[in-house]
């Protein structure tokens, strides 16, 4: 990490990190981009180190390279469905040169959940319910494929070893497995900390 980004990092200044992005991409920031405050409290639970951590649906990666700057000896990696998405996590991450962050582009449902030990999931899903609050319409939105995703998420959540990590933001309880303990929450609930039994 480079000497010059740290301003970009400061608590509560989500403005200085949005500038990143193209405009489109910092407009959606408030309502589709974890903020900086809450993905340091986040990445504080589920760094550990050497650990391989997955954002379900990394949008353009503002939680891993937050995450990733905060906890140098974690790995982030993050999925995206969205191409335009997934290239601009790549190219912030390639502007700041984070060596912990990753991202791959695809859907979740592709991914090798083995290969990571702890999550964090930001409502990753609500655009199918919703589709008028969405990103965009590049992608298919339907009620069926909300479900879907959530089934197949909690077995994948369920399928990992007692001790795993989960945080979600603004999640839903219908979307953990019964086996995962709230163990904290932080900003009025709205981030979850959750601990497979
Ligand atoms: C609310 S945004 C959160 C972005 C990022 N995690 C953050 O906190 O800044 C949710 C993202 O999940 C992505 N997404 C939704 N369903 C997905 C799926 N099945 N596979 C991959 N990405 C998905 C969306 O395209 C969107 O970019």
């Amino acid at each position: 990490m480079q000497e010059q980004f740290l301003d970009l990092f400061r608590f509560d200044e989500d403005l200085a990190f949005d500038d990143l992005y193209p405009r489109y991409i910092k407009n959606l920031s408030p309502t589709h981009w974890t903020p900086l405050n809450i993905a340091e409290k986040a990445s504080e639970f589920l760094a550990e180190p050497n650990a391989r951590v997955l954002d379900i649906g990394s949008g353009v990666g503002k939680f891993c390279i937050t995450a990733g700057f905060y906890n140098p000896q974690t790995e982030f990696y993050g999925i995206e469905q969205r191409q335009d998405l997934f290239l601009h996590a790549e190219l912030a991450k390639t502007n700041i040169n984070l060596p912990n962050v990753g991202f791959i582009h695809g859907n979740l449902t592709e991914l090798n959940f083995e290969e990571y030990d702890h999550f964090y999931f930001f409502n990753s899903f609500y655009e199918n319910l919703k589709p008028e609050n969405g990103i965009d319409k590049k992608v298919k939105t339907s009620a069926e494929l909300y479900n879907y995703y959530t089934d197949f998420l909690l077995k994948k959540l369920d399928q990992k070893p007692s001790g795993t990590k989960l945080v979600t933001y603004h999640g839903s309880k219908n979307q953990i497995p019964s086996s995962y303990q709230l163990i904290d929450n932080s900003f009025h609930w709205a981030l979850k900390m959750w601990m497979r039994e």
